[in-house]
């Protein structure tokens, strides 16, 4: 038998197979999510994310050098407030956790990217992500409070808001909420296609946001539709948005290589606390090799056709890939 082409012969070798590598990950790809907790001297560590801490502000800025030193160019700060109620009111207050920790970080790191999530779940003693009225999610009057909650994280000085929410309409709201207050240069990564998904679990013991009753299957998408995901990508885009994102990653491979060719915008993926926790799992068991696993799945995710990765692994993916360890 006559092989005319051998596929091997550009595999032959560690150099070739560097010189013919579609994908490649860079510590630029990576966006770090941190979780800010009220008070000083506060270090909480997130049992089920191994490595993964809530953090006082004063903690926070030295954890975040770290992450900055690693190459990585942006964290998601997720607050936690000192008291939860019926509308979240803590999320939009300018002494919460995370305006102070935004002010904090840009004094310290001017050039690090700083993005807030804005969401009321972690915020609302009922732990949904939006106003309940007789038991319902009253969407249009929990968009004037994300407004704000957004615009409270410009004035501290984010350069770009992340609505986690899926209320119909959000990302319009916040772009004409900054426009209207001077803030037209903070952009908007919108969590456009965020399904509700099961991957979510040990986030929300870093968050403490689970819904007290009921679940989000009525405000984020249904795991089985793929062609919704244009519709809400398209919508996010028509309001403003400056980049979408797909949320969790590495199940929804089909739908970020889905955007990532009928977008212009950047994609960004989120690979989320259960990818990230199934990981450290079966590697404290023995079972698989972290950080083998750890790049395979990054590099998935970036062939799939993500621009930005939002992952618990950023700073050692980065270190890893920098200086090999
Ligand atoms: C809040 C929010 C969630 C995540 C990010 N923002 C949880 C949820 O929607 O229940 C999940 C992140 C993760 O699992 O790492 N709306």
């Amino acid at each position: 038998m006559e092989l005319v082409y051998r596929p091997r012969r550009l595999r032959r070798t560690a150099a070739i197979r560097r010189m013919v590598r579609e994908t490649v990950l860079t510590p630029a790809d990576f966006i770090y999510p941190m979780f800010v907790a009220p008070g000083k001297g506060v270090r909480q560590e997130v049992a089920a994310m191994p490595g993964v801490a809530r953090l006082s502000v004063d903690l926070l800025v030295e954890e975040v050098k770290s992450v900055w030193e690693s190459g990585v160019p942006a964290v998601l700060l997720f607050g936690l407030p000192q008291k939860k109620d019926d509308t979240g009111s803590e999320a939009a207050s300018p002494r919460g956790a995370v305006q102070q920790a935004v002010r904090t970080l840009k004094k310290a790191l001017p050039e690090l990217v700083v993005i807030t999530d804005v969401c009321l779940c972690g915020y609302t003693n009922h732990g949904h992500c939006g106003i309940v009225h007789r038991g319902e999610i009253d969407n249009d009057a929990t968009l004037e409070v994300l407004a704000q909650v957004a615009l409270s994280h410009a004035e501290a000085g984010a350069d770009l808001v992340a609505p986690s929410d899926m209320m119909d309409g959000r990302v319009g709201a916040i772009r004409e909420t900054l426009d209207d207050h001077g803030f037209e240069m903070v952009g908007i990564l919108a969590y456009a296609v965020k399904y509700a998904s099961a991957f979510y679990g040990p986030f929300r013991e870093a968050a403490e946001s689970a819904p007290k009753t009921g679940d989000r299957r009525g405000y984020q998408m249904d795991p089985a539709n793929a062609r919704e995901a244009r519709r809400e990508a398209t919508l996010d885009v028509e309001e403003g948005a400056d980049l979408i994102m797909v949320k969790p990653a590495l199940p929804y491979l089909d739908i970020i290589s889905q955007l990532a060719g009928e977008f212009d915008v950047p994609i960004a993926a989120y690979q989320v606390s259960g990818e990230y926790s199934m990981i450290k799992a079966a590697a404290a068991q023995g079972w698989l090799d972290e950080t083998a696993v750890m790049l395979e799945s990054l590099t998935a995710i970036k062939r799939a056709g993500a621009d930005l990765v939002l992952t618990y692994f950023a700073r050692e993916a980065a270190n890893i890939l920098t200086k090999g360890k």
